[in-house]
């Protein structure tokens, strides 16, 4: 029988210890943990993601604000509210909800939050850091399966690794931190994307393969190595007339078709999910706390 990991348990183990360093940090130094979220548009899914993030901070018993602007919104406009959290005593992380509208230069606004506030580690400080091996904020998807790893005792080292998608929120800082030297990395490893003309050729020889691509059900039982582990990182809504939402969530993976190929792997919902709101109240805790830019 597959391990089918849990990420729900662990995100939720890890919100209750940030609960109990929050209220530490609280109670020894008079700081909260702060989060400030911008979201633009209305685009359904990216409510969601915010409604989640603002019920984990209060979960965690975080500060959070949520400033909702209009989907034809200018850029200054955006700047503006960048500008005042960067200075806010009371916010340690400031995330902007991506996609932004069109009008919007993304990278523009990325680059206007302060690094050590910049609790989605997308700043390319953060990014430069992260590939260095400097203390940083990371990425939390990536984060979040690292701490999957971890917590669940899959070691990768010496391992090969093959990744099927080259985001700069997943894929390329992931392949990043899983080949550092490290003894929770130091993996051999493979990105795949669309240049891959034969993508089985590689998938088929992952010890642990990990996908994120946003198509549904990409991978099948025959794309994949007997006994791997296989972490799944797609969040598709798919039409669903029986739900009462009429869509419902599933992988990149056909989780049904591959688990008992597998030796461990992530469900859709439920998998890697929960871990990346773990890792970014993680990452607005060590911010609250100020040690990660200490020493660089
Ligand atoms: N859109 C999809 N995923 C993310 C994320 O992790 N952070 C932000 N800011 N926007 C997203």
């Amino acid at each position: 029988m597959p391990i089918i990991i849990d990420g729900k348990s662990i995100s939720a183990q890890i919100l209750s210890e940030l609960k109990v360093k929050g209220s530490q940090l609280e109670a020894q130094h008079g700081v909260r943990p702060g989060l400030a979220v911008l979201l633009v548009g209305d685009n359904p899914a990216s409510e969601t993601y915010v409604r989640n993030k603002i019920k984990a901070c209060e979960e965690v018993g975080f500060h959070s604000v949520v400033e909702r602007l209009s989907d034809f919104v200018g850029e200054e406009n955006v700047l503006e509210r960048i500008h005042n959290w960067n200075e806010s005593k009371e916010i340690h992380g400031i995330l902007v909800q991506l996609p932004l509208p069109k009008q919007i230069d993304e990278q523009k606004i990325l680059l206007a939050i302060s690094p050590c506030k910049d609790v989605d580690g997308f700043h390319p400080e953060n990014i430069g850091r992260l590939l260095l091996g400097m203390p940083g904020f990371l990425p939390c998807t990536p984060a979040g399966i690292m701490e999957i790893l971890k917590r669940t005792k899959i070691q990768v080292s010496g391992k090969h690794v093959v990744i099927v998608g080259r985001s700069n929120i997943v894929g390329k800082p992931l392949a990043n931190l899983l080949y550092q030297k490290t003894e929770e990395a130091n993996a051999v490893v493979t990105i795949c994307h669309t240049g891959a003309t034969n993508l089985k050729h590689y998938t088929q020889q992952a010890d642990v393969l990990i996908v994120a691509v946003g198509a549904p059900h990409l991978i099948l039982a025959d794309d994949v190595k007997p006994g791997s582990v296989v972490i799944d990182v797609g969040t598709n809504r798919v039409p669903d007339p029986t739900s009462k939402t009429g869509f419902k969530l599933v992988g990149d993976v056909d989780f049904e078709g591959v688990k008992n190929k597998t030796y461990a792997i992530t469900p859709v919902p439920g998998g890697v999910g929960p871990m990346t709101i773990a890792m970014l109240m993680q990452n607005t805790y060590l911010s609250a706390e100020g040690k990660v830019f200490n020493k660089y």
